[in-house]
C-alpha cells in the first residue's frame, strides 16, 4: 500500500507535466532556460511546479510580481508611454526579452491586464514560447489531466480548416420553446485566417490552457441575424429562463432580449462602463469559436472554461485587434451557446452541437479547387512563412495576430516540386514564365496543379496577366 501512495503523483504535479510536456514540448533533463512569472495567486500551486522543475533538472528563473507591485505599476504614470501602455520594470522586461520558454501565470485580475499584455507583446518581439494562463487554478489543473490533447489536437486542426476553407457561415441556435434563430456572415476563405488553440504550442507563439478551441474573425460589416445565448456570458451561467436573443445588424449588437436578471445585469454593467470609457466598439462583432475540449463538462460562467467546452460556440463581442483585425476595444467578451448548428458553405459541420467530423473529412478530401491556366506573364506572389512540409505533409501555416497554427493540406504530392519551389523562389514575385522555364516540360502539368493549390490556399497571389 504504502509503495503505491509514493508512485501516486497529486493531480497538480501531473499537471505541471502535462503542460511542459504538451505545450511547450520539453523533455525531462532539458537544458532551455525556463521562466516562470507568476503573483500571490498562484503561491498554492507554487510547489507542485517546484516539484517537477526540480525532479527534472530544469534551469528555471521564477520571476515574482506581486499583485501590489503590479498595482503601483498601474498606478504610476512613468511606467506608460505615450500610447497609455505600459513599460514593464527593465528587470522584469529583461528577463522576458532573454527567455525562450516562459510560463505566464500572473492572476487573471482586470486591473492589471495591461501588465499581462506588455508581457504577450513583449515576448513577440522576442519570439519566445509562452503559456499564457492568467488565473490559473486548481480546476484548471484538473482539466489538463482529464483533456485528450491527441484527440482535441486532431479536431482542433480540422475545424480550422473547416473555417478557413469556407466562404460563408450561418449558425443555427435554438431557445427553450423550440424557436430557430440564425446567424449569418462571410468568412473569405484562406484570405481570412482561423486560430488554433489545441494546447501545443509552436515555435515562437504563444496559447492558453485549458486547451481546445478554433476560431475566427469574420467580415464584421457582414454579420447579420440572430442567436440564442443559452449558456454563459462572462460571470453568469444561464438557466434556460435567462437566456438572451442578441440581434446583430452590419456587425454591430444593436438590440438583445431576455427575461433573466443576471443578463439585464451584465448588459447594464457593461454598458454603462462602456459609456464611462467612451468605448464605441463594446458591441461590436469580435469573434466566433468552436469549442473542442470533452474535459470540460458543464459551464460555469468563466469564458475561460465556458469557450473551451465541447459541444458549445461562442460569439465574442468588443476588441478583435488581438486577433490582427482593426477594431479596438477594452472589452473582448465571450457568450456562449449550447446545442448549436453550424454551417459552412453547404457542409453542417456541428449539428445541435455534434462535431461531424465525417462530413468534414469528406469535405477535406473532395477536390477543392479549380486547376487554374496561366499565361507567361502572370504575375506570382509567393509568402513562404505561410507553408511547411515536415514528413511528407504539407502544411498552411497560420499566422494571423500574434498567434501561430498550423493545418495539414496535402500529403506528400508535391514534395519534390515544392522544396525546388522554394529553393529557386523565396519571397516577392515571379513571372509565370521564369518559373516555368525551371522545370521540364512533362512537369509542367503538375507545377500547375500545385500552383493552383497554393493559390486556393493563399499561399502564392497570383495576378494573371494576358499580354
Ligand atoms: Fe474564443
Amino acid at each position: 500500500m504504502r509503495l503505491e501512495k509514493i508512485n501516486v503523483k497529486d493531480f497538480k504535479t501531473k499537471a505541471f507535466e502535462i503542460i511542459l510536456k504538451e505545450s511547450l514540448s520539453i523533455q525531462k533533463g532539458s537544458d532551455k532556460p525556463l521562466t516562470v512569472i507568476y503573483d500571490d495567486d498562484f503561491l498554492k500551486l507554487f510547489n507542485s511546479l517546484l516539484n517537477v522543475v526540480t525532479e527534472w533538472n530544469l534551469p528555471t528563473i521564477f520571476i515574482f510580481i506581486p499583485k501590489d507591485y503590479q498595482a503601483m505599476i498601474m498606478s504610476n504614470k512613468t511606467f506608460f508611454d505615450d500610447n497609455n501602455e505600459i513599460n514593464l520594470p527593465p528587470q522584469i522586461a529583461g528577463a522576458v526579452e532573454n527567455s525562450k520558454l516562459i510560463l505566464n501565470f500572473l492572476s487573471g485580475d482586470s486591473r492589471y491586464s495591461k501588465i499581462r499584455g506588455a508581457i504577450i507583446s513583449l515576448r513577440k518581439q522576442y519570439d519566445a514560447k509562452m503559456v499564457h494562463s492568467p488565473g490559473i487554478s486548481e480546476e484548471v489543473l484538473k482539466i489538463l489531466n482529464k483533456s485528450p490533447f491527441k484527440k482535441i489536437h486532431k479536431e482542433c486542426e480540422l475545424l480550422a480548416w473547416a473555417l478557413g476553407n469556407s466562404n460563408k457561415c450561418k449558425i443555427t441556435s435554438t431557445d427553450k420553446s423550440g424557436n430557430e434563430y440564425t446567424l449569418s456572415f462571410q468568412m473569405d476563405g484562406w484570405e481570412n485566417e482561423p486560430f488554433i488553440s489545441s494546447g501545443r504550442i509552436l515555435e515562437n507563439s504563444w496559447g492558453n490552457v485549458p486547451p481546445g478551441e478554433s476560431f475566427c474573425c469574420p467580415d464584421i460589416n457582414s454579420v447579420q441575424g440572430q442567436i440564442c445565448i443559452n449558456g454563459s456570458v462572462p460571470g453568469y451561467l444561464l438557466t434556460p429562463n435567462e437566456e438572451v436573443i442578441l440581434d446583430f445588424k452590419y456587425g454591430k449588437l444593436t438590440q438583445w432580449s431576455s427575461k433573466g436578471e443576471k443578463v439585464h445585469k451584465y448588459f447594464s454593467q457593461l454598458t454603462e462602463d462602456a459609456n464611462k470609457r467612451g468605448d464605441l466598439n463594446w458591441n461590436s462583432f469580435a469573434e466566433f469559436g468552436i469549442g473542442l475540449n470533452p474535459a470540460i463538462k458543464k459551464l460555469v460562467g468563466n469564458p475561460l472554461f465556458d469557450e473551451k467546452m465541447a459541444g458549445t460556440i461562442h460569439v465574442a463581442i468588443g476588441d478583435n485587434t488581438s486577433f490582427g483585425h482593426g477594431v479596438k476595444s477594452f472589452y473582448h467578451d465571450d457568450l456562449v451557446c449550447i446545442k448549436p448548428t453550424v454551417e459552412l458553405d453547404d457542409h453542417i459541420v456541428i449539428k445541435k452541437g455534434i462535431l461531424n467530423i465525417q462530413e468534414m473529412n469528406k469535405w477535406k478530401s473532395s477536390t477543392l479547387y479549380e486547376i487554374l491556366k496561366f499565361n507567361d506573364n502572370d504575375l506570382l506572389t509567393h509568402y513562404p512563412k505561410k507553408m511547411s512540409f515536415e514528413e511528407n505533409m504539407m502544411f498552411r501555416i497560420l499566422l494571423k495576430g500574434d498567434r501561430k497554427g498550423k493545418v495539414a493540406i496535402n500529403r506528400g504530392e508535391f514534395k519534390i516540386l515544392q522544396t525546388r519551389f522554394q529553393e529557386m523562389f523565396h519571397e516577392g514575385n515571379v513571372r509565370y514564365l521564369e518559373l516555368k522555364k525551371k522545370f521540364k516540360k512533362k512537369e509542367i502539368n503538375s507545377l500547375n496543379k500545385m500552383l493552383s493549390l497554393f493559390n486556393h490556399y493563399k499561399i502564392i497571389n497570383v495576378k494573371h496577366n494576358e499580354k
